[in-house]
């Protein structure tokens, strides 16, 4: 079961953002990474339809014998991990924004959060934002910018405009911290930051993932201990070598397009 892959889903290319963190904590470790790009967005589904995808996609991994699965988008998390974990005998690492280290830090008491409506309103973030009374966290959608990511069009100006237009919205609001409370958004940073400038700290959870990852393995006693050089099987259901703009060029990465 040690030397059995990490599996890790997104449903697109965002999880990679964690995938990378992963594989640079533990370099011993075979992964399978799942890109559900022909169902992205999730963003905008329904609850229902978010776990149904979040199954599939679990049971996909569990058929290659995942010894645990990272859900690296947090619209799945926050909507979908509660039923995952009841119904499936692995442990399951979630992405959630990271709220808690930006209200500890903030100064001015308020912070930003770009994310999906599908996370925003899930009740996981609700609680969440609930719990930190005294800061104030100021919401903002990423309508329209997964859809982008995913089609490659990072450069596009019709992505540059939609960032500004959501930026500027935060900035108005005086906050001093940003969470990318979307997975696709790491991919953005050198973008935001033009926007935001230096003042604005912008906090993701893609290290905590992993960190958190390699703990759980350590504590089922699923560490891969081999030296020897692991494999990662990189799957898309939609335009695999899209896949190539996100990952780095390694030998002992296979991409693979299927229908799942
Ligand atoms: N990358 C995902 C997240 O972290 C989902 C984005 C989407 O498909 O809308 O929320």
């Amino acid at each position: 079961m040690k030397n059995n892959p990490i599996g890790v889903f997104d449903s697109g290319v965002g999880g990679l953002s964690i995938w990378k963190e992963i594989i640079s904590l533990l370099p011993n470790e075979n992964t399978i990474y799942l890109a559900d790009s022909k169902n992205a967005p999730y963003g905008q589904k329904s609850k229902h339809e978010i776990i149904a995808l979040s199954k599939k996609n679990t049971e996909f991994l569990l058929n290659k014998g995942a010894k645990i699965i990272v859900v690296a988008c947090n619209t799945a998390t926050t909507n979908a991990i509660d039923y995952l974990r009841k119904n499936y005998n692995v442990p399951f690492i979630g992405i959630e924004p990271a709220i808690k280290p930006a209200a500890l830090q903030s100064k001015t008491n308020k912070i930003g959060i770009l994310a999906t409506k599908g996370t925003l309103n899930s009740q996981l973030f609700t609680d969440k934002v609930l719990r930190f009374g005294n800061t104030e966290i100021v919401e903002q959608i990423g309508e329209g910018l997964v859809p982008l990511i995913e089609a490659g069009q990072l450069e596009s100006k019709e992505l540059d405009l939609l960032l500004q237009k959501y930026l500027d919205n935060l900035l108005q609001k005086n906050i001093d911290h940003l969470v990318l409370g979307c997975s696709h958004y790491p991919f953005l940073v050198p973008k935001i930051k033009i926007i935001i400038g230096n003042k604005i700290k912008i906090i993701d959870s893609g290290e905590a993932v992993a960190r958190q990852t390699k703990h759980i393995l350590q504590k089922n006693d699923l560490l891969n201990l081999r030296k020897t050089t692991p494999n990662h099987l990189l799957y898309s259901n939609k335009n695999v070598s899209l896949l190539k703009n996100f990952i780095p060029d390694l030998p002992n990465i296979t991409l693979k397009e299927k229908d799942f």
